[in-house]
Protein backbone atom coordinates (compact mmCIF):
# COMPACT_ATOMS: atom_id res chain seq x y z
CA UNK A 1 0.00 0.00 0.00
CA UNK A 2 1.36 3.47 -0.90
CA UNK A 3 1.38 6.20 2.08
CA UNK A 4 0.37 9.56 1.07
CA UNK A 5 0.44 12.84 2.82
CA UNK A 6 -3.05 14.30 3.18
CA UNK A 7 -1.63 17.73 4.70
CA UNK A 8 -0.20 21.34 2.80
CA UNK A 9 1.37 22.26 6.18
CA UNK A 10 5.08 22.64 4.22
CA UNK A 11 6.94 22.12 7.42
CA UNK A 12 4.86 18.61 8.02
CA UNK A 13 5.54 17.80 4.21
CA UNK A 14 9.67 18.41 4.72
CA UNK A 15 9.76 16.13 7.77
CA UNK A 16 7.74 13.29 5.92
CA UNK A 17 9.11 13.58 2.58
CA UNK A 18 12.59 13.82 4.52
CA UNK A 19 12.24 10.40 7.06
CA UNK A 20 9.28 8.33 5.29
CA UNK A 21 8.60 6.79 2.26
CA UNK A 22 5.96 9.06 1.20
CA UNK A 23 4.69 8.49 -2.77
CA UNK A 24 2.44 12.06 -2.58
CA UNK A 25 0.29 13.95 -1.28
CA UNK A 26 -3.69 15.39 -1.04
CA UNK A 27 -5.04 18.10 -1.20
CA UNK A 28 -9.20 19.81 -0.32
CA UNK A 29 -10.40 23.11 0.65
CA UNK A 30 -10.21 21.95 4.22
CA UNK A 31 -6.62 21.13 4.23
CA UNK A 32 -6.23 24.67 2.32
CA UNK A 33 -7.78 26.20 4.84
CA UNK A 34 -5.77 24.76 7.77
CA UNK A 35 -2.82 25.84 6.04
CA UNK A 36 -3.96 29.24 6.30
CA UNK A 37 -2.67 30.67 2.74
CA UNK A 38 -4.19 30.85 -0.54
CA UNK A 39 -3.94 28.18 -3.38
CA UNK A 40 -0.97 30.62 -5.65
CA UNK A 41 1.17 30.81 -1.87
CA UNK A 42 0.36 26.99 -0.98
CA UNK A 43 0.45 25.08 -4.48
CA UNK A 44 3.70 26.34 -5.42
CA UNK A 45 5.80 24.97 -2.27
CA UNK A 46 4.08 21.82 -2.56
CA UNK A 47 5.09 21.34 -6.40
CA UNK A 48 8.41 21.78 -5.00
CA UNK A 49 8.39 19.28 -1.93
CA UNK A 50 6.61 16.70 -4.02
CA UNK A 51 8.75 16.22 -6.89
CA UNK A 52 8.00 13.29 -8.92
CA UNK A 53 5.95 12.18 -6.81
CA UNK A 54 1.57 12.44 -6.71
CA UNK A 55 -0.11 15.49 -6.67
CA UNK A 56 -3.70 15.53 -6.25
CA UNK A 57 -5.29 18.74 -6.24
CA UNK A 58 -8.66 19.25 -5.95
CA UNK A 59 -10.97 21.42 -7.88
CA UNK A 60 -13.63 23.89 -6.27
CA UNK A 61 -15.77 24.43 -9.60
CA UNK A 62 -19.08 22.76 -9.69
CA UNK A 63 -19.90 23.23 -13.16
CA UNK A 64 -17.84 20.13 -15.47
CA UNK A 65 -17.36 22.82 -17.90
CA UNK A 66 -15.17 24.98 -14.97
CA UNK A 67 -13.70 21.91 -13.20
CA UNK A 68 -11.92 21.11 -16.78
CA UNK A 69 -10.92 24.72 -17.08
CA UNK A 70 -9.59 24.84 -13.69
CA UNK A 71 -7.94 21.39 -13.75
CA UNK A 72 -6.07 22.44 -17.20
CA UNK A 73 -5.54 25.66 -15.37
CA UNK A 74 -3.00 24.18 -12.55
CA UNK A 75 -1.45 22.34 -15.28
CA UNK A 76 -0.68 25.22 -17.66
CA UNK A 77 0.49 27.92 -15.10
CA UNK A 78 2.85 25.46 -12.72
CA UNK A 79 4.05 23.03 -15.69
CA UNK A 80 2.76 19.89 -14.00
CA UNK A 81 3.04 16.35 -15.14
CA UNK A 82 2.25 13.06 -14.82
CA UNK A 83 2.08 13.34 -11.52
CA UNK A 84 -0.91 15.05 -11.03
CA UNK A 85 -4.26 14.28 -10.23
CA UNK A 86 -7.00 16.76 -10.80
CA UNK A 87 -9.15 15.73 -7.66
CA UNK A 88 -13.58 15.80 -8.53
CA UNK A 89 -15.82 14.98 -6.12
CA UNK A 90 -18.25 12.26 -7.36
CA UNK A 91 -21.63 14.99 -8.20
CA UNK A 92 -23.57 14.66 -11.12
CA UNK A 93 -21.51 17.79 -12.87
CA UNK A 94 -18.18 15.49 -10.76
CA UNK A 95 -18.62 12.57 -13.04
CA UNK A 96 -19.38 14.65 -16.53
CA UNK A 97 -16.41 16.09 -15.73
CA UNK A 98 -13.87 12.93 -15.05
CA UNK A 99 -14.58 11.94 -18.98
CA UNK A 100 -13.94 15.50 -20.20
CA UNK A 101 -10.58 15.98 -17.80
CA UNK A 102 -9.00 12.67 -19.04
CA UNK A 103 -9.84 13.32 -22.78
CA UNK A 104 -7.96 16.64 -21.83
CA UNK A 105 -5.24 13.83 -20.84
CA UNK A 106 -4.90 15.01 -16.99
CA UNK A 107 -5.28 12.23 -14.47
CA UNK A 108 -8.41 12.09 -12.60
CA UNK A 109 -9.02 11.22 -8.61
CA UNK A 110 -12.57 10.69 -7.49
CA UNK A 111 -13.25 12.07 -3.97
CA UNK A 112 -15.80 11.93 -1.21
CA UNK A 113 -16.62 8.75 -2.09
CA UNK A 114 -19.23 7.22 0.51
CA UNK A 115 -20.53 3.83 -1.54
CA UNK A 116 -19.42 1.24 -3.32
CA UNK A 117 -21.39 2.46 -6.51
CA UNK A 118 -19.91 5.76 -6.28
CA UNK A 119 -16.57 4.44 -6.96
CA UNK A 120 -17.42 2.43 -9.52
CA UNK A 121 -19.78 4.74 -11.44
CA UNK A 122 -16.18 6.73 -10.61
CA UNK A 123 -14.09 4.16 -12.43
CA UNK A 124 -16.55 3.99 -15.42
CA UNK A 125 -16.54 7.41 -15.62
CA UNK A 126 -12.59 6.94 -16.39
CA UNK A 127 -11.31 7.87 -12.77
CA UNK A 128 -7.70 6.99 -12.24
CA UNK A 129 -8.08 6.62 -8.09
CA UNK A 130 -10.89 6.52 -5.61
CA UNK A 131 -10.84 8.28 -2.55
CA UNK A 132 -13.47 6.74 -0.12
CA UNK A 133 -13.82 8.59 2.95
CA UNK A 134 -13.18 5.57 6.39
CA UNK A 135 -13.48 7.56 8.73
CA UNK A 136 -16.41 9.68 7.76
CA UNK A 137 -18.40 6.74 7.19
CA UNK A 138 -18.00 5.28 10.38
CA UNK A 139 -18.86 8.59 11.93
CA UNK A 140 -22.35 8.02 10.46
CA UNK A 141 -22.59 4.59 11.69
CA UNK A 142 -21.97 2.85 8.52
CA UNK A 143 -18.76 0.46 7.79
CA UNK A 144 -15.97 2.48 5.85
CA UNK A 145 -13.45 -0.36 6.17
CA UNK A 146 -16.00 -2.52 4.52
CA UNK A 147 -16.99 -0.01 1.84
CA UNK A 148 -13.21 0.10 1.14
CA UNK A 149 -12.60 -3.77 0.99
CA UNK A 150 -16.02 -4.22 -1.15
CA UNK A 151 -14.30 -1.40 -3.76
CA UNK A 152 -11.05 -3.40 -3.70
CA UNK A 153 -12.95 -6.53 -4.48
CA UNK A 154 -15.24 -4.81 -6.89
CA UNK A 155 -12.72 -3.69 -9.29
CA UNK A 156 -10.94 -6.65 -9.30
CA UNK A 157 -13.51 -8.76 -10.31
CA UNK A 158 -14.44 -6.24 -13.19
CA UNK A 159 -10.72 -5.80 -14.00
CA UNK A 160 -10.97 -2.43 -13.72
CA UNK A 161 -7.36 -0.88 -13.71
CA UNK A 162 -8.97 1.98 -11.56
CA UNK A 163 -7.37 2.15 -7.74
CA UNK A 164 -8.53 2.74 -4.59
CA UNK A 165 -7.20 5.56 -2.38
CA UNK A 166 -7.97 5.40 0.95
CA UNK A 167 -9.06 8.84 2.63
CA UNK A 168 -10.40 10.06 5.92
CA UNK A 169 -8.43 8.82 8.75
CA UNK A 170 -8.62 8.93 12.93
CA UNK A 171 -7.33 5.84 14.01
CA UNK A 172 -4.03 3.42 12.80
CA UNK A 173 -6.36 0.90 13.13
CA UNK A 174 -8.72 2.14 10.46
CA UNK A 175 -5.07 2.51 8.32
CA UNK A 176 -4.45 -1.10 9.47
CA UNK A 177 -7.41 -2.58 8.13
CA UNK A 178 -7.56 -0.20 4.79
CA UNK A 179 -4.44 -1.99 3.70
CA UNK A 180 -5.58 -5.77 5.26
CA UNK A 181 -8.45 -5.12 2.44
CA UNK A 182 -5.95 -4.44 -0.33
CA UNK A 183 -6.27 -0.41 -0.38
CA UNK A 184 -3.83 0.18 -3.20
CA UNK A 185 -2.83 3.49 -0.89
CA UNK A 186 -3.75 5.54 1.91
CA UNK A 187 -3.89 9.03 2.33
CA UNK A 188 -3.44 10.04 6.29
CA UNK A 189 -2.49 13.31 8.19
CA UNK A 190 1.18 14.03 9.61
CA UNK A 191 0.05 13.17 13.12
CA UNK A 192 -1.42 9.46 12.24
CA UNK A 193 1.54 8.83 10.17
CA UNK A 194 3.87 9.57 12.66
CA UNK A 195 1.67 7.24 15.20
CA UNK A 196 1.84 4.54 12.50
CA UNK A 197 5.39 4.14 12.55
CA UNK A 198 6.41 4.76 15.89
CA UNK A 199 6.39 2.03 18.66
CA UNK A 200 7.64 2.73 22.45
CA UNK A 201 9.25 -0.34 22.55
CA UNK A 202 10.78 0.33 19.57
CA UNK A 203 12.75 3.26 20.93
CA UNK A 204 13.22 1.00 24.34
CA UNK A 205 14.90 -1.57 22.59
CA UNK A 206 17.16 0.96 20.71
CA UNK A 207 18.69 2.33 24.02
CA UNK A 208 19.10 -1.06 25.28
CA UNK A 209 21.19 -1.74 22.43
CA UNK A 210 23.24 0.96 22.67
CA UNK A 211 23.82 0.44 26.19
CA UNK A 212 24.87 -3.15 25.49
CA UNK A 213 27.20 -1.86 22.86
CA UNK A 214 28.99 0.22 25.24
CA UNK A 215 32.77 -0.29 24.43
CA UNK A 216 32.27 -3.56 22.40
CA UNK A 217 31.49 -1.59 18.83
CA UNK A 218 34.94 -0.50 18.11
CA UNK A 219 35.44 -1.25 14.05
CA UNK A 220 35.84 2.01 12.56
CA UNK A 221 33.84 3.61 10.25
C1 LIG B 1 -8.60 13.37 1.14
O1 LIG B 1 -8.61 13.16 -0.02
C2 LIG B 1 -9.81 13.64 1.91
O2 LIG B 1 -10.33 14.85 1.47
C3 LIG B 1 -9.54 13.66 3.38
O3 LIG B 1 -8.82 12.50 3.72
C4 LIG B 1 -10.76 13.82 4.25
O4 LIG B 1 -10.36 13.63 5.58
P1 LIG B 1 -11.23 14.11 6.83
O5 LIG B 1 -12.47 13.31 6.86
O6 LIG B 1 -10.35 13.86 8.01
O7 LIG B 1 -11.48 15.58 6.62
Amino acid sequence: MLYLADTANVEELKKLFYYFPIDGVTTNPTIIAQAGKPMSQILPGLIEIVGDKMLHVQMISNKAEDMLREAKAYKQKYALGDNYFAKIPVTEEGYKAMSMIKEAGIKVTATAIFTQQQALVAARAGADWVAPYVNRLDNISSHGIEVVGNIVENFEQYGLDTQVLAASFKTVDQVHRVSMMGSHAATINFEILERLRSHPMTDMSVEWFEKDAEGLYDIDF
